[in-house]
């Protein structure tokens, strides 16, 4: 049969390391059940056999700097610390006390030598072992034999971002990961900071959120505006274990779009992004993405930012990574924009959308994270101040930009399709290769063959 796989090989031919496109592997056409997108049935399996099982993005290495930082990382049920340890490795613990369970850790960062438990004071050392407990002489040693450590978890660093997993039989991250671990090592992502960090609460199921992120197919209806300034022709590469590539055109309209000539606004934005004048510029809306590219080369050459390892579509558009299960990554020379997608433990309809921007600070004028993302114009990007989390409530317009704001509006009214009788599942196209490819995944899991 003959249809149109919109997969535009925008990057291939680019001189680059991984600039070949992969064969695509069969995930089969059916249409899985809508179920998936509302029940706790499904939810308790996707906890029970997937989330304690696979590696989980926990933080990103630069927010634990030192020895003794830490950071916490929550998820579904469960909390977790993660610590910097003093020979520069990481170590994780559940974010528990062996005690009585009270949680030890209640900030989301910190710095210490020690733990110490809110309750009754019982004591840790920074690899989790108990150094103190208070008025151990009233305690039978038998009790005290069961144990008195934080219980660690696997936790392992890749390209600048921090791990873990709950399940003590994971295969090694770096085979996690596979080749996507070296494409996310271009970006020098340990030399980034987080310049912003939000989270909001989503009226949906956890997987709308990421398909609705896997996807430019919606963005004609979804988010007109983007249509002078984004190509809807992508490449797309689905790699082993779910994960996946998207490269997004950018500073080109689609084709969609009515006017394919003049300079637009949203154009004019990118080429600033880039240092080119707009308002001096020559060219038409054709020529705006190779000029942006070429600017980006100049910049580079000018002030040594070794962008000789990027092609020229990783300068001047969107490169997107799906690493499974929650994670989206927009990666740019200058900075990554990451996606976390965090279900609700209690309610398989609400999911926390989580937003963090980490720029690669450079004394160059100009040098910001690219306009798209939103970041405000006062934000301190020295990275001498990291910006506090800021959590929106449900119902709350999460104030994430235009863009992310109309996702917000749209998908608790998907959500609310995905309940209906007359909704059968749904029905992905081609340009929606990775939604297939991620559910596929989860499949496994579910089915136990993971
Ligand atoms: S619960 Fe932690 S010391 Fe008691
Ligand atoms: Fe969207």
């Amino acid at each position: 049969m003959n249809f149109d796989f919109r997969n535009w090989a925008i990057h291939v031919g680019d001189p680059h390391p991984f600039n070949d496109e992969r064969p695509r592997p069969d995930n089969g056409t059916a249409r899985p059940d809508p179920s998936r997108f509302y029940t706790c049935e499904i939810w308790d399996a996707e906890w029970e056999k997937m989330f304690t099982k696979t590696w989980l993005l926990a933080g990103v290495e630069s927010d634990i700097p030192d020895t003794g930082d830490w950071l916490r990382f929550e998820i579904g049920t469960e909390s977790f610390v993660v610590v910097r340890q003093d020979n520069g490795g990481v170590k994780a613990f559940y974010n528990v006390c062996p005690h009585r369970g009270s949680q030890i850790a209640l900030a989301d960062f910190g710095s210490a030598n020690s733990f110490v438990c809110p309750f009754h004071s019982w004591k840790f050392d920074i690899k989790g072992k108990n150094i103190e407990v208070t008025d151990e002489e009233t305690f039978h040693p038998d009790v005290l034999c069961h144990g008195t450590d934080l219980s660690e978890v696997r936790c392992e660093t890749a390209a600048g971002l921090v791990f873990i997993s709950m399940n003590d039989e994971v295969m090694p991250l770096a085979d996690y990961l596979g080749e996507v671990a070296d494409h996310l090592a271009l970006y020098d992502i340990s030399e980034m900071v987080v310049v912003q960090h939000k989270k909001s609460d989503w009226a949906a199921n956890w997987k709308g959120g990421v398909d609705a992120f896997y996807e430019i197919y919606h963005l004609h209806s979804v988010h007109p505006q983007t249509q002078a300034v984004m190509d809807d022709r992508t490449q797309i590469d689905l790699f082993p274990n779910g994960m996946s590539r998207q490269f997004v055109p950018f500073a080109q309209p689609s084709p969609r779009f009515p006017d394919q000539e003049t300079v637009n606004e949203g154009i004019k934005m990118m080429l600033a992004d880039a240092g080119i004048d707009p308002d001096t510029f020559e060219g038409t809306a054709k020529d705006s993405r190779a000029a942006i590219q070429q600017a980006k080369r100049a910049r580079s050459e000018k002030y040594g930012l070794g962008y000789d390892k990027f092609s020229d579509t990783q300068l001047s558009d969107s490169t997107i990574y799906g690493l499974f299960p929650n994670i989206q990554i927009g990666c740019h020379p200058e900075a990554v924009f990451i996606h976390r997608f965090l279900p609700d433990p209690k309610d398989p309809e609400q999911f926390t959308y989580e937003t963090i921007i980490l720029f690669k600070p450079e004394d160059i004028p100009g040098h910001k994270p690219p306009a798209w993302m939103g970041l405000a114009e006062d934000a301190d990007t020295s990275g001498m101040m990291r910006p506090d989390i800021e959590h929106t409530g449900l119902g709350v317009p999460p104030e994430l930009g235009e863009v992310l704001d109309q996702d917000s509006e749209l998908l608790p009214i998907v959500q609310k399709g995905a309940r209906s009788r007359g909704f059968k599942g749904p029905l992905w196209s081609e340009q929606e290769a990775r939604l297939r490819h991620f559910h596929v995944e989860l499949d496994r899991y579910l089915d136990g063959e993971n």
